[in-house]
């Protein structure tokens, strides 16, 4: 289990492993790592040449926890291409047991910090990124790992075509305060604002995910909102 916690990233991420794996989750994470997971060691990462067949977009979801919004996204829409980033290894697990036992197969993951990625992919080549209950970080001093940041929005400016959408989620009010005045300060992005009552009720095609149940369960409400990436 060492090789698989050793990883180059900074820390920007919470825990890698959070209980030992089953065996038999270990053995299929495996088996299935060459086949899925995404490495950069050649450099520049082409998001076609990872699916053997051909997908008409991209779209990456960055710290997917155990993967429920990645795989109903991909179920709802097979002819998309997911990209999935996570360095916690019990959420890749079970994004994998998942992937076999639905037979989900236009999902790749990266097993690491999605920072490493972002920056190894080409310029315009996704069309939907989403970042669904990032850390908050709460203390001031750890602010600086908040993933939603200048330098994090510039790359994903970058990789982003325009018009693209850029979905982000979260329960926690200063973090919520935090993601709008950095986006708002982003001349590359705009903010589908709508009517205030909106921004708490989750879009009809966006699953819940595990963390935002937690939420609701200790009756915190989740802030749904929306960007989109201004054409060039
Ligand atoms: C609070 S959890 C939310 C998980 C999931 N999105 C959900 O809503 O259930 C935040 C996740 O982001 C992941 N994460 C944190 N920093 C990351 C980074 N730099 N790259 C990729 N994932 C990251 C963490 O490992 C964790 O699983």
């Amino acid at each position: 289990m060492k090789d698989l916690e050793n990883i180059k990233g900074s820390r920007v991420y919470g825990r890698r492993l959070s209980k030992p794996l089953k065996k038999r989750s270990e053995t299929r994470l495996r088996e299935y790592l060459p086949k899925y997971s995404i490495s950069i060691e050649g450099g520049q990462v082409d998001l076609k040449k990872l699916f053997g067949h051909d997908l008409c977009e991209f779209w990456l979801e960055i710290g997917f926890g155990k993967g429920e919004h990645l795989i109903s996204q991909a179920k709802a829409n097979p002819d998309i291409g997911f990209i999935g980033c996570e360095p916690f290894i019990n959420g890749v697990s079970g994004l994998v047991d998942h992937m076999v036992r639905d037979d989900v197969t236009n999902i790749r993951f990266f097993m690491d910090d999605a920072r490493l990625l972002m920056d190894a992919m080409e310029k315009q080549s996704l069309s939907r990124a989403f970042i669904l209950f990032p850390d908050p970080w709460r203390k001031k001093k750890h602010h600086k790992r908040r993933i939603v940041s200048p330098g994090n929005l510039t790359i994903l400016a970058k990789i982003l075509k325009d018009d693209a959408q850029l979905r982000i989620a979260t329960d926690h009010h200063d973090y919520c305060r935090w993601i709008l005045a950095r986006l708002m300060e982003d001349t590359n992005f705009n903010w589908k604002d709508g009517h205030p009552d909106e921004w708490h009720k989750r879009p009809a095609d966006w699953p819940q995910t595990r963390y935002e149940k937690k939420a609701l369960t200790v009756g915190r409400k989740s802030t749904y909102l929306t960007f989109q990436r201004k054409p060039r």
